[in-house]
């Protein structure tokens, strides 16, 4: 090749990777811009909050009093129009990562001239072998010295049925698991507890099309306790004690910067979608970031390192429970927000709440 035939070719091979970088920096600015929030088509919108939870395609021709031809029109016009619907072992169901964003009403008014107060428990894992029992009894009668009645909790309460956890497993299958948890969670005159499942949870689910909100909310009343209440898969927003939490299960693993998953979650949010509140899930850390008026929590677990998948979030998990308290002023204005953190250790016991 001569010197410029040579030339020609590099310039030319510049001008293409100049043309595929400008390409890619579009498709990242749309991306970026693009409003997370959807104004759906009724029809679409009522679709996909009778999806919210898995719900068997005869009942969901019920819930959407349509008969099962439109129905099925109905799915793949919204499959087509991006909604990531599931649809298997004859259940619909939203994706778990398809983030609800309905704000969802507790009735837990906030009290007046108080702060207002929420306990948190996160990643609970009943049915593990790892599960901290003795350590979330406590803390839950620890929030319940101190005057906090509602109980929130962003996902992975029950272990659930992933093939590399089944020898970690102290019960097995979906009934075992919610006994546990039955047993593990504290029945306390006016203390509720709020949760959406996260993806331990949702293994059930993919296995049986089950919805186990309903599961464990069933399992709960038919033994006389009306105290748990479930909001959505893997995410919901929910208005409490006059602000909005986002309780958000999300997937993946841990980075470096325990803030960064918190931080691109704020990012995401559109214009009017913040919520008061963030309290992630998943990743057994504890962080605290404030940006963009969000106050945005990491939670801790109740799960034991030395588990398959404590190892893959970096083996070292942060253990324990929260208080969240903050003050509304004005119209709904959050402010003078803060974390208690009441951190358990692995080598200890359990220590008694004293009255
Ligand atoms: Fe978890
Ligand atoms: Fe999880």
């Amino acid at each position: 090749m001569s010197v410029s035939s040579r030339n020609r070719y590099n310039a030319k091979r510049k001008l293409e990777t100049a043309a595929r970088k400008m390409a890619e920096a579009e498709e990242f600015l749309r991306e970026k811009n693009a409003p997370t929030g959807r104004s759906l088509p009724r029809d679409l919108q009522t679709l996909v909050d009778a999806t919210r939870f898995a719900i068997g395609f005869e009942g969901l021709c019920d819930k959407l009093g349509k008969p099962p031809t439109t129905v099925r029109k109905l799915i793949a016009l919204a499959r087509e129009s991006g909604i990531n619907l599931q649809v298997g072992n004859d259940h619909v169901q939203l994706s778990p990562q398809e983030q609800v964003r309905t704000v969802q009403d507790t009735a837990i008014q906030p009290t007046k001239a108080k702060r207002q107060s929420a306990g948190v428990l996160s990643d609970l894992h009943a049915g593990s072998k790892y599960c901290l029992r003795a350590q979330i009894r406590d803390c839950v009668e620890h929030f319940y010295s101190r005057g906090v009645r509602q109980v929130l909790i962003p996902g992975d309460l029950l272990d659930g049925c992933y093939k590399h956890g089944v020898f970690e497993l102290s019960h097995t299958g979906l009934e075992d698991q919610t006994q546990d948890l039955f047993e593990i969670l504290p029945a306390l005159e006016g203390l509720s507890y709020h949760a959406i499942t996260g993806n331990h949870d949702h293994t059930f689910t993919e296995l049986t099309g089950v919805n186990v909100g309903a599961f464990i909310t069933g399992y709960f009343k038919e033994r006389g306790r009306d105290d748990i209440r479930f909001y959505g898969d893997c995410g919901a927003f929910l208005h409490i004690g006059g602000a909005v939490v986002h309780l958000w299960h999300p997937l993946g693993g841990a980075s470096y910067a325990k803030s960064y998953k918190l931080q691109k979650q704020i990012e995401k949010y559109g214009a009017g979608e913040k919520p008061d509140i963030l309290l992630t899930g998943h990743l057994h850390q504890f962080a605290v970031v404030e940006d963009r008026g969000v106050f945005a929590v990491l939670c801790p677990t109740f799960q034991a390192s030395g588990s398959a998948f404590s190892k893959r979030l970096g083996g070292q998990p942060a253990l324990g429970g929260l208080i969240i308290s903050w003050e509304i002023a004005g119209k709904d204005l959050v402010r003078n927000f803060s974390v208690e953190r009441r951190r358990y250790f692995e080598v200890e016991g359990p220590t008694k709440v004293r009255p």
